[in-house]
């Protein structure tokens, strides 16, 4: 039994017990049954998709896949009947049937994955459904797909990888920020070696969530809950994916182990004294959410990495996004690059003219569909690449591995934070594959 148990078992209360099952299913499936890697599956022509999970990141998915061709959402379900009744008015103006909808409470993605013929369990549900969401979908002989952080515990890491290498299936972390433009551009660059070796990368989520995690819909209704909870990093996906694109991580290199530290909690306690009464509910929590986490990661192939998680305090909005070689670097929020021997020495290149000369093929072949799509276009990337590979037969860009590796940063953060910065390894959870497997291939439709 890992720390994390007791914390676990606190929000399943919450949840009416969902991730119980979870947490013991397939544990005890032997690392021998795997036989072997398992990164692609037989083409699907139309990919029938049951999508679990309607709020502001799912309604925007939805409206993503009636726009990709090969794919059809032919059932949905959220614990509140208006999402699916929204989503069901999108998919039948889009001229396509009617989807089954289930809303009989939050275990009824299970009903679901039993009964409906789907290629594709798709999720944006608060984060303590992901895992119990795509082990339910494996079991039931579908694929699975999850919106960030794919799990919150190195034993639900773990199930997500037993899983999928038992039932065969893939169980896809969807990381929009790999798909955007900037963090595509670079990783375009990386793989042509215009940088040279990297040997360094630093990337985060900086963003002021303050207003949101205190909202009375949306995330309010749970986001604001971890806080009281954890203390580490609990959003590492955002500014880790791109990143560990760059650093080849499970393909050729691997996250060896970590430090952690997390600063002083106040964000969130000024931001409830500034807005409710003395008697308000949000007035009595406690947070122990540190405001500021910052934690090193050293790679097998002993690179480093930086990464930051804050969203408690006001401040624009950043992921840094720095990617250092042995020929020169990339540095976001504002993009910058410098690479040595174009343009003059020790000043950077910066604007807008970086994609008309670096632009990643993709973004050029596909920005005009993205356009007005999530997050500046990257969310329909993402969900394009998806049906894209499960089409195709092809590996999907990020796999169960790599939703494992970068997700397990949340529960080694919080470990290496309460035990004053005490480094953590990372388990291998591709179990010595990292070694072999090619990186990933978004350079190229
Ligand atoms: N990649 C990104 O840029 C990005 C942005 C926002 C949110 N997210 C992620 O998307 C997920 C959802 O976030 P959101 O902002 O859409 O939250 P949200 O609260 O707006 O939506 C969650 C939806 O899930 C439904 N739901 C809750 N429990 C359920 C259950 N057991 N079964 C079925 N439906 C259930 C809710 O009714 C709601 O409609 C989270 O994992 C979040 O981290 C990612």
């Amino acid at each position: 039994m890992t720390q994390h148990d007791p914390t676990r078992r606190d929000f399943l209360k919450t949840t009416g017990g969902v991730a119980v099952a979870a947490a013991t299913f397939d544990r005890a499936v032997d690392a021998a049954q795997a036989t072997g890697p398992f990164v692609s599956a037989p083409p699907i022509e139309m990919v029938r998709i049951g999508y679990v999970g309607i709020g502001g990141q799912g309604g925007s998915h939805v409206r993503n896949l009636l726009k990709i061709p090969g794919c059809r959402i032919t059932a949905v379900c959220d614990i509140r009947s208006e999402r699916t009744e929204w989503a069901a008015s999108q998919i039948t103006a889009a001229g396509h049937p009617a989807p089954t909808a289930y809303t009989r409470g939050p275990n009824d993605f299970v009903r679901l994955c039993e009964t409906e013929s789907l290629d594709l369990v798709y999720n944006a549900t608060p984060w303590e459904f992901h895992v119990p969401i795509m082990l339910a979908a494996m079991k039931n002989g579908k694929h699975t797909a999850t919106e960030v952080p794919a799990a919150m515990t190195l034993d639900d890491c773990w199930a997500l990888v037993e899983g999928s290498e038992k039932y065969r299936k893939h169980c896809v972390l969807m990381e929009n920020c790999n798909y955007d433009r900037p963090e595509m551009m670079v990783y375009g660059l990386v793989r042509q070696g215009a940088f040279g070796e990297i040997l360094h990368a630093e990337g985060g989520y900086l963003h002021d969530l303050r207003s949101i995690k205190f909202a009375d819909s949306g995330e309010g209704l749970w986001r604001r809950a971890w806080a009281t909870k954890l203390n580490g990093n609990l959003y590492p996906t955002h500014g880790l994916g791109p990143i560990a694109n760059c650093l080849d991580m499970n393909r050729g290199d691997r996250f060896d182990y970590l430090v952690s530290m997390s600063g002083p909690s106040r964000g969130l306690q000024e931001w409830a004294k500034d807005h409710f009464p003395p008697e308000a509910p949000q007035r009595q929590e406690k947070y122990v959410l540190g405001d500021v986490n910052v934690s090193l990661i050293k790679t097998a192939n002993g690179k480093t990495i930086v990464v930051q998680h804050g969203t408690n305090l006001p401040r624009p909005y950043s992921r840094i996004h720095l990617v250092q070689g042995t020929k020169g670097l990339f540095q976001g929020y504002p993009n910058r690059l410098y690479i040595e021997g174009r343009g003059k020495a020790d000043t950077w290149q910066e604007g807008a003219a970086l994609f008309d000369q670096y632009e990643h093929p993709l973004w050029k072949e596909i920005a005009e569909q993205a356009a007005g799509a999530g997050h500046g276009g990257m969310d329909f990337i993402e969900d394009y690449r998806l049906i894209k590979c499960l089409r195709e037969g092809k590996p999907t860009d990020f796999n169960v591995y790599d939703a494992a590796a970068i997700s397990s940063v949340v529960h080694l953060s919080v470990q290496s934070v309460a035990k004053r910065s005490v480094p953590v390894e990372f388990p291998d959870f591709t179990r010595g594959r990292w070694k072999t497997t090619p990186p990933v291939a978004i350079l190229h439709m």
